[in-house]
């Protein structure tokens, strides 16, 4: 048996921003369309009309203050509200694929590794460009990584759950450098058009190399343990599926063809889950959460993070203790726990213990314990 370990991480971001500000004025824009259009059905009664949003709730309910893209124009247009992505050939790569080799190779950079050096590719994301072939494989021959490739979906909890099945599969020697990347194209699923969630998510790719303690060329942190769990719920729903066209009303422009959920009962239901899970998760290894220098946690909302924070170290977390980056990205599914432990990790000192949590649809929790080598 060999320890696993992530040896580097890398993000990819848009260069496309939009403030809550710019967001609203859009979305703004849409709803005095949509009441005048549909005025007569509205006064009828047979349609409701929609009302404004507001930056400052948003703020206030979230803790985002803006969000990057890959199209700004097509989600600010509000006749339009979804991005415009150019129609690729089948020899061009993919814009997952095109995204996830920017953040692979700021990775491999970090780990001092070629792509040829890889030997499995997981593409671990909330939503697929394509049924097949996988992605992952698109990207495994984009790096010129041998071994194999294969995609994953687990929603938000998709990269803890890639890198428990990379650091699984190193530790048992099948493989020896794996690259887990989460290329998440968000803006693509969210219903721009709904006020219950307009703000919510934001674009970027992120990915981490596992591999070999033993083998790491600089600073990495060793892989002590990983825990996954689901649980079915449909407060998180995305109804798009290869069955779309064989249903009475085909490819018409569904509302539930979109991300959709119960925010509150989301909120509710998943803090005591991710709480529970991460503590029984520090127990299990033999640690209690005052040995934990830092919670890298899924990046949805501050609330949650703020209550999970609470619970699992039984005071208010110290500054720096749990970075949040979604002031700056907003939800970025799979993503937020890998930014967040992207950009605030090379402080750690030897020795530290730190853990990736990540939770979501299905619902799902994953949850790795590494430490600073
Ligand atoms: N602008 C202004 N007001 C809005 C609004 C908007 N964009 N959206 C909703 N409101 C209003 C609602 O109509 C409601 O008004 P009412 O009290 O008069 O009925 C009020 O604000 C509260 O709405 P609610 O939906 O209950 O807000 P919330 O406090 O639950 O916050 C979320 C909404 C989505 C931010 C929050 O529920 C959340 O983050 N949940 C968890 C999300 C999550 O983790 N999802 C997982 C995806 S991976």
């Amino acid at each position: 048996m060999y320890t696993p370990a992530i040896t580097g991480s890398g993000v990819f971001t848009p260069s496309n921003v939009i403030t809550n500000e710019e967001l609203v004025e859009s979305f703004n824009a849409h709803v005095d369309l949509f009441n005048v259009e549909n005025a007569e059905a509205i006064a009828a009664g047979d349609v409701t009309a929609k009302e404004h949003s507001s930056a400052e709730f948003i703020f206030k309910a979230s803790g985002i203050e803006q969000r990057y893209v890959l199209d700004k124009e097509g989600v600010l247009d509000p006749k339009r509200m979804y991005p415009h992505f150019r129609q690729r050939s089948d020899d061009e790569p993919g814009i997952m694929t095109e995204i996830a080799l920017d953040a692979c190779h700021k990775a491999l950079a970090a780990a001092g590794r070629t792509g040829e050096e890889v030997d499995l590719v997981i593409c671990a994301a909330s939503n697929m460009e394509r049924a097949y072939p996988a992605v992952a494989i698109e990207i495994q021959q984009g790096l010129g990584a041998g071994g194999f490739g294969f995609d994953m979906n687990v929603a938000c909890s998709s990269a803890t759950f890639g890198i428990q099945a990379a650091a699984d599969m190193v530790r048992s020697g099948s493989i020896r450098c794996a690259i887990v990347v989460n290329p998440e194209i968000t803006s693509g699923h969210l219903e721009w058009r709904d006020r219950d969630c307009h703000f919510i998510f934001g674009d970027v790719a992120t990915a981490v190399v596992i591999e070999r303690a033993e083998d790491a060329k600089g600073d990495h942190f060793i892989v002590h343990s990983t825990r996954c769990a689901t649980q079915f719920s449909n407060n998180i729903r995305n109804n798009n599926g290869f069955l779309r066209r064989t249903r009475p009303d085909g490819v018409a422009d569904r509302r539930d063809m979109q991300f959709m959920q119960n925010g509150r009962k989301v909120f509710k239901e998943v803090v005591p889950m991710v709480s529970a899970h991460i503590l029984a998760h520090m127990e299990e290894e033999g640690r209690s959460s005052d040995q934990l220098s830092r919670m890298w946690l899924h990046q949805a909302n501050k609330g949650m993070n703020d209550f999970i924070g609470k619970k699992v170290l039984g005071r208010v977390p110290e500054k720096g203790e749990q970075p949040n980056i979604l002031q700056d990205y907003a939800n970025t599914s799979s993503a937020g726990s890998i930014i967040a432990f992207s950009k605030y990790s090379d402080d750690m000192a030897k020795g530290d213990i730190g853990l990736i949590c990540s939770f979501g649809a299905g619902y799902s929790v994953g949850s790795v314990i590494v430490e600073k080598a």
